[in-house]
């Protein structure tokens, strides 16, 4: 299958290779909406599943930012969708094949650190997975990556620094912390909350890990950003609704447009 895919990619996309990928959360689609370029509905793509939730879109964007070729995923798959975890990380196999070399995760999350507020933005230094399940699981494709892929450096130490960088520059505030991945699609309880801080976590989701996983495993570099849209259970005596983190992702968007461009042009 993900030959045909990629022929059917290549196809439309010409002589175009993009070296960087940018996975678009929840409430930060608008980001590709920026460039003109070629667009892609997952729809239309052999082996891709639609994306379903309110707030993602469900396209590729193909475009040059800053003098980079840079594909976007303008929406992503969900494991509390009801896909096979191996079928959420299809893209980013898919994304290597065609020359991808770093991969730049975003994503809404809740705090957990009890020091962030609303509307910051995290870089994910390290995760931990509590998904439940491995993407890597199931016979493993030699020709993308070893059996049992090294997880000591997911998240670039050198991109970490570039993106601190640049949002110093940028008059940021921006923090450096353990993202923990829980399948949802419930949020946590206060209780898990509590769990998750004791464990080392800064920030929590329902993403990023399973694409940060395989991205490793296939040897792209990889740049994990946090956009905090609520205080995680428990933190705040209030209630958590979808309809809010997509609202505070938007609240952020020009910051995080701004970081990301002059990110994407310094890598
Ligand atoms: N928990 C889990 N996922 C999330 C949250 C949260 O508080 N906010 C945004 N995505």
């Amino acid at each position: 299958m993900i030959n045909e895919t990629v022929e059917y990619i290549e196809e439309r996309i010409k002589e175009f290779r993009p070296e960087i990928g940018i996975i678009l959360g929840s409430g930060l689609g608008e980001f590709a909406n920026e460039f003109s370029g070629i667009k892609i509905p997952y729809s239309k793509i052999p082996g891709f599943e639609n994306s379903t939730v309110v707030g993602h879109k469900g396209q590729l964007v193909f475009a040059e930012i800053e003098g980079k070729n840079v594909v976007m995923m303008q929406g992503r798959f969900h494991y509390y969708e009801g896909y096979h975890i191996s079928r959420i990380v299809y893209p980013v196999k898919i994304m290597k094949k065609i020359g991808v070399k770093t991969l730049i995760i975003t994503n809404a999350a809740g705090s957990v650190n009890k020091k962030y507020n609303s509307g910051e933005l995290m870089l994910i230094k390290d995760h931990i997975n509590l998904m439940g399940t491995n993407p890597l699981i199931g016979e493993n494709d030699s020709s993308l990556g070893d059996r049992f892929p090294d997880m000591s450096e997911v998240y670039k130490k050198d991109l970490i620094k570039l993106a601190q960088k640049v949002a110093g520059e940028l008059g940021m505030v921006i923090h450096t912390g353990v993202y923990a991945a829980m399948s949802g699609p419930s949020y946590e309880t206060p209780a898990e909350i509590n769990m998750l801080r004791k464990m080392g976590a800064d920030a929590v989701g329902m993403s990023t890990v399973p694409e940060a996983l395989v991205a490793n495993y296939c040897g792209m570099d990889v740049l994990g950003i946090s956009c905090i849209t609520n205080s995680a259970a428990g933190v705040h005596p209030s209630r958590l609704s979808h309809v809010e983190v997509v609202e505070n992702a938007n609240r952020v968007k020009g910051e995080f447009k701004n970081l990301l461009i002059k990110i994407v042009e310094n890598i």
